[in-house]
C-alpha cells in the first residue's frame, strides 16, 4: 500500500493534535487541515457580532454563512497557517479565552456540526491530507486509512498549554487552564452530536511521559508501517 493519503488525528483538548500533525503533514508534503479552527471562527463570528451563544438557530445560520479560509502563513509570528473570517485574519483572535471557554457550546450544535463536516469532508476527499479535530476517524473521513487518537491527562496537557501560552508571553494560570481543559474535555465527550470517541479502529497512543519527537516517531513508525503492509 502506498502512503495513507488521508490522515486522521483525533484527541481531547492539548493532546498535541496540531504539533504532531502539522509535522506529518509537512513531512509528507500533505495539507495540514485542522478542523478546530472552524468551530473557533463560527464561535469568534458569534461573540464579535454579540449574537446570544444560545441562539442555535442563529449560530446555525452564522455557520452556514461564514466564509472560513485557511491559508498558507503569510506573517512569521509561529503561526502554521492563515485563519481568514470574510477576508478578516482572525488567527489569533480564534485563541483568546473568551473562544476557548465557548467553542464546546458552538460546536455541539447539529447544524453547526453538519455545516462544518460537510465543508471539511470535501477538502479531505481531495487526499493528500492530514486532518486534526474530534470527529475525523469517526464521523468526518471513516474512510481514512490511517486514524490516530492521542490521549494525555488532563494534567500533562494543562501543563503544554500553560508553557505554550507564557511563551507567546502571557496567558492564564495553571488551576485556571486545568479546570478549562476539563470542562472542555466533559462537554466536547458527553454531547449528543459526534461526541469525543476513537474510531474503532484508530490507533491509541497514550503521550503523557512522551516527548514530542517520540511522538512523531511514533506516529511516522505508523505510517512507514502502513505503507509495507
Ligand atoms: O482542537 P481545538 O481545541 O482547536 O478545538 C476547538 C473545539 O472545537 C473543541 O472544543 C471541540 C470542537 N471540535 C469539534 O467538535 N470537532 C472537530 N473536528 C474539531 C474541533
Amino acid at each position: 500500500m502506498p502512503v495513507p493519503d488521508i490522515i486522521a488525528i483525533d484527541g481531547p483538548a492539548a493532546s498535541g493534535k496540531s504539533t504532531i500533525g502539522k509535522k506529518l503533514a509537512d513531512e509528507l508534503g500533505f495539507l495540514f487541515f485542522d478542523t478546530g479552527v472552524m468551530y473557533r471562527a463560527v464561535t469568534w463570528a458569534a461573540l464579535s457580532a454579540g449574537v446570544d451563544l444560545d441562539d442555535e438557530a442563529e449560530i446555525t445560520r452564522l455557520a452556514q454563512t461564514a466564509d472560513i479560509d485557511i491559508l498558507p502563513p503569510t506573517v512569521p509570528d509561529g503561526r502554521n497557517c492563515d485563519i481568514l473570517l470574510d477576508g478578516k485574519d482572525i488567527t489569533w483572535e480564534i485563541r483568546q479565552g473568551e473562544v476557548d471557554r465557548n467553542v464546546s457550546l458552538v460546536s455541539a450544535y447539529r447544524g453547526v456540526r453538519t455545516a462544518l463536516s460537510n465543508q471539511q469532508r470535501r477538502i479531505g476527499l481531495r487526499g493528500r491530507v492530514v486532518m486534526v479535530g474530534r470527529d475525523i476517524g469517526t464521523d468526518v473521513m471513516p474512510e481514512a486509512p490511517l486514524k490516530i487518537y492521542l490521549v494525555a491527562s488532563a494534567e500533562e496537557r494543562a501543563r503544554r498549554r500553560w508553557v505554550e501560552q507564557h511563551q507567546r508571553g502571557g496567558g492564564a494560570g495553571y488551576p485556571e487552564i486545568l479546570a478549562a481543559i476539563h470542562a472542555r474535555d466533559e462537554f466536547d465527550s458527553t454531547r449528543a452530536v459526534s461526541p469525543l470517541r476513537p474510531a474503532p479502529d484508530a490507533v491509541i497512543v497514550d503521550t503523557d511521559q512522551m516527548t514530542v519527537d517520540e511522538v512523531f516517531d511514533k506516529v511516522w513508525a505508523l505510517v512507514r508501517e502502513m505503507e509495507r503492509s
